[in-house]
């Protein structure tokens, strides 16, 4: 099943879901366009139960995302109205609500909303050839797209300061090192490697796949006590619903 946007190709394979910026004459940069229509994607997504697990990738040669759309930015009244009309519609948190586990396939260009795109999904994978940047600072304004908050968590605080203070950027190698993603592919295996992980993590039980997610990154905000607390509590809810299946199904037998 494909569902056409103007920013954003949706397409439905089984119980995967593809997700690809499609803006390839812009190097896919992120405008207010793609913001809504990414929104209504997740929102399908959120509630989508046949989706088991969700692949986001880049359309053309040069890159996943090459960050937010500069002609929006130089041409809104101010930098803040532009961050004003994006922020209306809170597409980074409904990324944080998204139950199934989120896939970025990372190729080309991969600065400013593109590193914060990949850094709400659970897995980064990146080809051999990526740039990854956040060149927010340069342009006089901070990254808007969660980027101070998910860069720390995912590769500590020094590498982020360095990356988001002196606008570095970093090839796939040092981001394997950062922890920034966790394989590195040559080019032409980016798209089979991400589809193997996709049907690797699809084969598994949904209901249990969505609950480790919730119990890693809701524990991760969490004291230790507190977040073991939780994995007991979602433990708890996964065996009681198990129960309740073997229980119907015995009924309808
Ligand atoms: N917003 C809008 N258009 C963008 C864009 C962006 N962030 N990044 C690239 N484009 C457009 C270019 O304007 C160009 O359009 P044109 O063919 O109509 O002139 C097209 O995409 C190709 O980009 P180009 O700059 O010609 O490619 P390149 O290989 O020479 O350089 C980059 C690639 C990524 C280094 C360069 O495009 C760049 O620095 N982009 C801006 C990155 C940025 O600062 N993003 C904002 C982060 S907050």
């Amino acid at each position: 099943m494909t569902n056409g946007f103007e920013t954003v190709i949706f397409e439905k394979r089984g119980s995967i879901a593809y997700v690809t910026l499609h803006r390839p004459q812009a190097l896919n940069a992120f405008s207010v366009q793609m913001r809504d229509d990414l929104y209504e994607v997740l929102s399908a997504i959120q509630v989508d139960d046949e989706v088991h697990v969700v692949v986001f990738k880049g359309a053309g040669d040069k890159a996943f995302c090459a960050g937010a759309d500069l002609n929006e930015f130089l041409t809104a009244p101010s930098v803040v109205e532009a961050r004003r009309i994006r922020a209306v519609r809170d597409l980074w948190r409904l990324f944080l609500s998204i139950p199934q586990p989120l896939i970025a396939a990372l190729h080309g260009y991969v600065l400013g909303s593109g590193v914060e795109i990949a850094l709400f999904c659970d897995l980064r994978i990146a080809s051999d050839d990526v740039v990854f940047g956040l060149p927010e600072v340069g342009l006089g304004i901070i990254p808007g797209a969660g980027g101070t908050q998910t860069l720390p968590r995912v590769v500590g605080l020094s590498r982020s300061l360095d990356m988001l203070l002196t606008n570095r950027w970093i090839k796939s190698d040092e981001a394997y090192h950062f922890g920034l993603v966790t394989r590195v592919v040559p080019r032409a295996e980016l798209l089979p490697a991400v589809e193997d992980i996709a049907h690797k993590i699809a084969s598994f039980d949904p209901v249990t796949v969505r609950k480790v997610k919730e119990a890693v990154l809701r524990g991760f905000d969490l004291s230790m006590s507190d977040g073991l607390d939780l994995e007991r509590r979602l433990a708890s809810e996964l065996a009681a619903m198990r129960s309740l299946k073997i229980r119907n199904s015995a009924n309808e037998e």
